[in-house]
């Protein structure tokens, strides 16, 4: 619970404009889908349903030091060639950010950065400058003066949002808005902002791996099927074009307890590795640990692996993890666990060449997919020759262009076996 105090001051303080707003047909408003702006960054402006709206409020939420600030100082360094970019930076110094700009090799004169917090004092200041685009860095640190309560609580992060979203509008200027995700206290997370502005991107990924997913909760003017892939490097986040290429770089052949699965991240299809072990557990009660996978479904794929497969697993430690940082929580990769799974129970590697798709129901039955075609073309285009798809998604057994080998198969049981050839 945060206590929220409602002490606004009366809108009589600005003069009522007279109401001159009244309904048009719909057929005559004007689309401004050609004037979106591209933004120089394919894997952003993707995920944005191509481009930015003019006028429209971006949200860019996700754990802190997990790489905002550094995705967008880049698109904004891009976006700069094309006008006057305001990045107001509550959080840092521009000396910080300068320091940044140098890492991540970004000169743009036309970049202007003002560290400020009274957000009052920001957007006059903005009447100068006329920007094209603008950023809050963060949204939890500046504040509106008339509100009473500290910076980053819910009024002031929501009041602060509402401001921004009238100085936006009739300018038609886009607004990146910058939010940490926070665990609790006091402090407003983004998610109290998912209904005030447009779209809502947030970037996620492990702290210690190198991949970062940025993907649409909300937008209004595009699909929030689709996810951005990147990469934190030393000079910043690169894009990563082909996501399957790049979590499968380092894998070594002919090592047990390893499988390639396919997950769908919007309407992309991406190879994973899924990694197993099961080693004699030490004591009375045997561990499971998931890593990148829903830990109840581990526990779940193991007890009906037990059961179903016949595998005495009762004793057996197990852990799982998908390979670079990826959290995988489809169904679609239950198959592909299981056989990493009974691979490293067995001690029996997996033929490297082969991908496993299928969801698996408690009676150890292989469950239908969706978007079966696209994992399969995926899986063809990286060079994987066999793949194991449930029996009911229609599939004959057979080869597609001549090249990958569909093996369909009714149960968990019958996958594991044609996997371990068993
Ligand atoms: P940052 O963008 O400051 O995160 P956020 O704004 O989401 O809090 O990024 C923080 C992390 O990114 C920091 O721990 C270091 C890392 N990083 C790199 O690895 N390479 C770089 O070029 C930059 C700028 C940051
Ligand atoms: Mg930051």
């Amino acid at each position: 619970m945060v206590e929220t105090i409602e002490d606004r001051q009366p809108a009589a303080v600005k003069a009522r404009r007279p109401i001159r707003t009244k309904p048009v047909p719909l057929s005559g408003v004007n689309s401004s889908e050609q004037h979106r702006v591209q933004v120089p960054i394919q894997e952003l402006n993707r995920v944005l349903g191509g481009g930015l709206v003019p006028g429209s409020l971006v949200l860019i939420g996700g754990d802190p030091g997990i790489g905002k600030s550094t995705l967008i100082l880049q698109a904004a360094a891009k976006l700069a060639a094309g006008g006057p970019v305001v990045y107001v930076s509550a959080e840092e110094s521009a000396q910080q950010i300068k320091l940044r700009a140098d890492r991540l090799g970004v000169h743009e004169d036309a970049l202007l950065v003002l560290s400020e917090t009274n957000l009052d004092q920001i957007l006059d200041s903005l009447e100068e400058t006329d920007p094209g685009l603008l950023i809050i860095d963060s949204i939890q640190t500046v504040y509106l003066d008339e509100i009473t309560s500290a910076a980053g609580s819910v009024s002031q992060v929501r009041e602060c949002t509402a401001r921004l979203m009238q100085w936006a509008k009739p300018r038609n200027v886009p607004v990146f808005v910058i939010g940490h995700v926070t665990k609790e206290g006091a402090i407003a997370g983004p998610r109290v902002l998912e209904h005030m502005v447009d779209a809502v991107l947030y970037l996620e990924g492990e702290r210690y791996h190198q991949y970062r997913i940025l993907r649409a909760v909300k937008n209004r003017f595009g699909s929030t099927d689709e996810v951005g892939v990147f990469e934190m490097a030393d000079t910043g986040l690169r894009e990563v074009r082909n996501p399957s290429e790049a979590f499968l770089e380092e894998r070594g052949a002919g090592v047990t307890g390893s499988v390639v699965a396919v997950t769908m991240e919007g309407t992309r299809p991406i190879l994973v590795e899924i990694q197993a072990l099961a080693t004699a557990s030490a004591f009375g009660l045997p561990r499971r640990s998931a890593n990148g996978l829903d830990n109840s479904r581990l526990q779940l794929l193991v007890a009906v692996l037990q059961k179903r497969v016949g595998l005495k697993l009762a004793q057996q430690d197990i852990y799982a993890n998908v390979v670079g940082g990826l959290r995988v929580l489809e169904p679609a990769v239950d198959l592909g666990t299981a056989i990493a799974i009974a691979s490293s129970y067995r001690d029996e590697p997996v033929d490297p060449k082969l991908v496993a798709v299928g969801e698996i129901g408690l009676s150890g039955e292989l469950r239908s997919v969706n978007q079966l075609d696209r994992r399969i073309m995926e899986a063809h285009r990286l060079g994987f020759r066999r793949i194991i798809v449930p029996k009911h998604a229609g599939k004959p057994a057979g080869r597609v262009n001549g090249e990958v080998e569909i093996i369909p198969a009714g149960s968990a049981a019958e996958a594991i076996g044609h996997a371990l050839g068993l």
